[in-house]
C-alpha cells in the first residue's frame, strides 16, 4: 500500500575514501527547520549502518530523473561501489554525488528503534544544489518516473 505514495528518490552516502558506502533510499523526511534536522530509515542489515556509526554523519543526495541507473545500482545487495560513479567529498570529507539535483550534509544527531529499520535523525550542517533545471526522479508502485512536467495554469507564477 506505501507504493501507492509518491516519493522522491535519494541516496544516502557516508564514509570515507577507504570505506565510502552508498543506499538508494525513499524515506527521507524533513523534521525541523530550528534545529535543522531530517530522518531517513535504514534497514537493520544494511552495510551502510556500520560505516556510518563510524562516519557519524552522512550526505542526502536528491536524484534527478536521468539517475535513475545509479538509483537502481545503490538498490541491491550486490550494490555498486561509490567510487564506480562520480562524486567528490565535502568539506568535512563525506562523499557527496557530483550529479545530484541537491545534497544535505548532515551530523548523526540521533537514532531511534523503528522495528525492522533505524529512524536515522541527523542535523544539516551544509547544502547545495547542482544549480541546473534538473527534473527530479520519482518513485511510485514500484518504477522510477519523471514528473509529469503540465503545471497547472493556477500553479504558474
Ligand atoms: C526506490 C527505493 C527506495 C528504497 N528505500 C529504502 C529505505 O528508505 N530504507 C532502506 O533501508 N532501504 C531502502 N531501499 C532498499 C535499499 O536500497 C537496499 O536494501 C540496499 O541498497 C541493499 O543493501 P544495503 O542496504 O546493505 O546497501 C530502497 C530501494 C529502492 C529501490
Amino acid at each position: 500500500m506505501c507504493g501507492s505514495f509518491a516519493t522522491g528518490v535519494t541516496v544516502i552516502t557516508t564514509g570515507g575514501p577507504e570505506d565510502g558506502a552508498a543506499t538508494t533510499v525513499n524515506s527521507f523526511a524533513s523534521v525541523s527547520l530550528a534545529p535543522p534536522l531530517v530522518l531517513f530509515c535504514l534497514h537493520r542489515r544494511s552495510r551502510l549502518g556500520p560505516v556510518l556509526q563510524r562516519s557519524r554523519g552522512f550526505v542526502v543526495n536528491f536524484l534527478t530523473r536521468s539517475q535513475e541507473g545509479l538509483a537502481w545500482k545503490f538498490a541491491g545487495r550486490e550494490s555498486a561501489r561509490l567510487a564506480e560513479v562520480p562524486h567528490h567529498r565535502s568539506a568535512s570529507g563525506l562523499p557527496v554525488l557530483t550529479e545530484a539535483l541537491a545534497f544535505l550534509e548532515c551530523r548523526l544527531a540521533e537514532e531511534y528503534d523503528g522495528g525492522d529499520h533505524a529512524i536515522v535523525v541527523g542535523e544539516v550542517v551544509a547544502l547545495g544544489t547542482s544549480g541546473g533545471e534538473a527534473d527530479p526522479l520519482v518513485f511510485y508502485r514500484g518504477a522510477m518516473r519523471a514528473l509529469d512536467s503540465d503545471v497547472p495554469a493556477s500553479a504558474r507564477g
